[in-house]
């Protein structure tokens, strides 16, 4: 018995001493928290870019909690008990700036942890281009999220490498000055949940296999020079949530596969070449909330199946050649809060229901040829104030019972020659008017945060 116990007394006091002993290994020799090979790496990638030229003797340990090295996350794990660097932050503040001559740091790709990367306006003055070692033996890099955003001095094309990253969930590239095609190997990387390649000069057509990315729900490619037709196989990213091809140069129309895509929340393609039809399917988009489509050679008629869109809060269709009349279906649209048709050819009247809109605070129907007397009650005048653009529409006219408060600048009261109302604005209308601009400001902004929402979460 007495020979037994010294061993269970062992394992025992190993046991006990097990925590105590780990944590006091990192406080008693913080060296050895981290891989050597794995802090060298780090510290290759802040040559790269730091302006910050005493970092290495300054932090000798980046990953212990309390560094002073901000810009960085690590994690301890458990299959070697060590630290790893899980995350980098850099370019702005509180992360660490970068220095004028910083350059693309490929020796991110081999930091054996390294979930999420995001460097932000740090490229602004050398030229830089990104580099993405070829095809790297395995371990593949575990990195879920690469961020390079706003970095006006990020030149030359996307890597098609970019595809060995096997784990890449969400590529921004997003306002940089990158150029050439989207090289199709970017098609390959189906963990790909949000790409974000807008604000560059990115030409070329937007390849078919674009559709192989099934996990897609955010795809931005806005503000490029993007040619050719949008690929029908854009119908196959069923869960796809975002969809922004706008300002760019796309030609054809929106192909018909677009009523495949049930998720789709936002969907914007202003700025383009598109011309009409609009694919019959258009009816089954039921979650759309977003449609932005102004300044398209569109020039047919505006489709009846948008009155279907229950949820939409934001149609924009300006300048775009539509003619025909404004289906009174929009008016079942009870949504929406902006509804823009500016600059077209529309004729006949405002739909009567139109005026049952609760929601809506900014209205621009200007400048088209919409004639007979303006539905809107005062509720309806009060709530949008200014943001109510009826101009440009010489055949339109108020009811002479209107209320004399009701009157807005740009139509005339019907039956009187002089259309255009010079009346002052009296003072309480003035508070209402600036109260709805205020309301129409905080709108955008709910948008603009929206669109960062979705596609960052
Ligand atoms: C209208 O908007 C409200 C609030 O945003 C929302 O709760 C409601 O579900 C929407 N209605 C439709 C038909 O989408
Ligand atoms: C406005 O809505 C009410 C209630 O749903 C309805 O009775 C009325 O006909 C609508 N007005 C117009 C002009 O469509
Ligand atoms: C204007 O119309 C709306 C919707 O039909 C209604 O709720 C509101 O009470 C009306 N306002 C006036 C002053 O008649
Ligand atoms: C309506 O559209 C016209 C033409 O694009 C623009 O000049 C005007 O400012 C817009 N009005 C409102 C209230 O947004």
């Amino acid at each position: 018995m007495l020979s037994l116990f010294p061993f269970p007394l062992h394992l025992l006091l190993l046991l006990i001493c097990f925590p105590v002993f780990s944590t006091n290994q990192q406080s008693l020799a913080p060296d050895s928290s981290m891989n050597r090979h794995e802090l060298e790496t780090l510290y290759k990638i802040m040559e790269s870019l730091s302006a910050d030229e005493d970092w290495r003797a300054a932090y000798p340990n980046p990953c212990q909690p309390g560094s002073g090295w901000t810009g960085i996350e690590c994690k301890h794990s458990t299959l070697d008990n060590l630290l790893h660097v899980t995350r980098l932050d850099l370019g702005t503040f509180p992360n660490p700036a970068c220095k004028n001559s910083a350059t693309f740091p490929p020796e991110i790709f081999h930091l054996p942890n390294l979930d999420a990367v995001f460097i932000f306006q740090c490229f602004t003055n050398a030229p830089a281009r990104i580099s993405i070692p070829p095809n790297k033996l395995p371990p593949a890099s575990p990195l879920q999220q690469l961020s390079l955003r706003s970095n006006s001095a990020l030149i030359g094309t996307i890597p098609p490498q970019i595809s060995t990253l096997k784990s890449l969930q969400i590529l921004t590239l997003s306002q940089n000055r990158l150029t050439g095609p989207i090289p199709v190997e970017i098609f390959t990387s189906s963990s790909l949940l949000h790409l974000d390649l807008s604000y560059n000069t990115l030409t070329g057509t937007i390849p078919p296999e674009v559709g192989n990315l099934g996990k897609l729900v955010g795809l931005d490619l806005s503000y490029n020079k993007l040619t050719g037709a949008i690929p029908p196989t854009i119908g196959e990213l069923r869960i796809l949530q975002k969809l922004d091809l706008s300002s760019n140069l796309l030609t054809g129309t929106i192909p018909d596969s677009i009523h495949e895509l049930q998720s789709l929340v936002f969907l914007a393609l202003s700025n383009n070449r598109l011309h009409g039809a609009f694919p019959k399917g258009l009816i089954n988009l039921h979650s759309l909330q977003y449609f932005l489509m102004d300044n398209n050679p569109m020039s047919v008629s505006l489709p009846e199946e948008f009155g279907q869109l229950k949820k939409l809060q934001e149609l924009r269709l300006s300048n775009s050649g539509y003619s025909g009349t404004i289906p009174s279906a929009y008016s079942q649209l009870l949504n929406l809060s902006s509804l823009s048709l500016q600059n077209n050819r529309l004729s006949g009247t405002i739909p009567d229901g139109f005026t049952n809109l609760s929601h809506i605070y900014h209205l621009n129907l200007s400048r088209n040829f919409l004639q007979g007397v303006v539905p809107f009650n005062s509720t309806f005048l009060k709530r949008l104030g200014r943001n109510l653009d009826l101009s440009g529409n010489s055949g339109l006219c108020f009811s002479p019972s209107a209320a004399a408060d009701d009157v807005i600048i740009g139509v005339g009261v019907c039956g009187n020659n002089d259309r255009i109302s010079s009346k002052p604005v009296k003072k309480s209308e003035a508070a209402l008017l600036h109260c709805s601009t205020l309301l129409f400001v905080s709108l955008c902004f709910t948008i603009l945060s929206f669109h960062h929402t979705i596609y960052y979460f």
